[in-house]
């Protein structure tokens, strides 16, 4: 097994090999999670603290899941309601954490970046739930394994993001992840919605959903961040809808087994059609609910690992 890092910050600094690690533990986990038994030791006696500055269901839900049934102390702290609002910074933060040691941290943070610097100050593991507009990268990679499940393979596909890519790290995470495995990425949406310079990360870009909808193998669509739009970027969400919503009539120009995905959570009308999104024949957004966890899984136990085998110095 190849996995050499300290920290899982984004899927930038990642190989292909240690991508397909991640996945290949994370499958057994799926299996495990499966079972009446869920549980495992691999993180027993280690203490993992969940700090969300964002609001989040079902990857705060996610990581606690799976550091439960690895065997690990789980502790959530209430970030929205606690003292970064009494003006505490992000440094003092870190010292007080280092103070109650723990070996995992999972942070979600609104500014890109955020976690990156935190993991520079505090002597455990740390997992990037999602930086601003910059990575997430449990979801890429818990993206990648319903993909790889339901097509057999993560290589040489056709694979369309679609929608408000501007604001998404998602979208971030999973254009370096499918890029470095290889598959042909393409991105739809209005040109509002698109970053400035993306075509640099090797991706074709459409503005039209019948046009680059036309033959793909994965369908991903992505909420409208609305909480992250200061302007007029959208004429108005039945407007969008007509044009980049996901219905019956877009995804014809599909491949016939194209399966749909989305990260959740969904704004049904207004990105997708709910029933695209509930027919189990197309749509896998369920099942990347359930890879989550099993990838969350695979992702702190591999940082475990690396924890026990080098000293914390080094991650000082
Ligand atoms: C995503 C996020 O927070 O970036 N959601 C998630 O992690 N399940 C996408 C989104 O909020 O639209």
């Amino acid at each position: 097994m190849t996995f050499s890092h300290s920290h899982l910050l984004g899927i930038e600094p990642l190989a292909p090999t240690e991508i397909t690690t991640i996945l290949d533990l994370a499958e057994q986990y799926v299996a495990l999670n499966r079972r009446e038994m869920k549980h495992a030791d691999a993180l027993a006696g280690l203490t993992q603290i969940n700090m969300f500055f964002e609001n989040s269901t079902r990857t705060q839900a996610s990581f606690e899941l799976a550091g439960k049934r690895l065997g690990a102390d789980v502790m959530n702290m209430a970030m929205q309601a606690s003292s970064i609002k009494k003006g505490e910074t992000l440094i003092d933060t870190a010292m007080t954490l280092n103070a109650m040691h723990p070996d995992l941290l999972v942070v979600r943070h609104p500014h890109s970046g955020a976690v990156d610097l935190l993991s520079q100050k505090v002597k455990c593991a740390v997992l990037n739930a999602g930086d601003g507009r910059h990575e997430h990268p449990t979801q890429a990679l818990l993206d990648a394994l319903t993909i790889r499940r339901a097509k057999g393979r993560l290589h040489r596909l056709n694979i369309a993001i679609c929608g408000d890519i501007a604001h998404s790290r998602v979208a971030r995470s999973n254009i370096l992840l499918l890029g470095k495995m290889e598959n042909r990425v393409r991105l739809i949406g209005p040109p509002t919605l698109m970053p400035a310079g993306i075509a640099e990360f090797g991706v074709e870009v459409f503005d039209d959903m019948k046009e680059g909808l036309r033959d793909v193998d994965v369908v991903m669509m992505l909420r409208l961040q609305r909480e992250r739009m200061d302007g007029g970027f959208i004429p108005s969400e039945r407007e969008y809808y007509f044009r980049y919503g996901l219905d019956a009539e877009k995804l014809s120009y599909a491949r016939p087994d194209a399966i749909v995905m989305h990260p959740g959570p969904m704004n049904r009308g207004v990105e997708i059609d709910g029933e695209i999104a509930d027919d189990i024949n197309r749509s896998v957004i369920q099942e990347q609910v359930e890879m989550g966890v099993a990838v969350r899984m695979a992702a702190m136990d591999l940082l475990a690992r690396n924890l026990r085998a080098r000293p914390r110095e080094v991650l000082a």
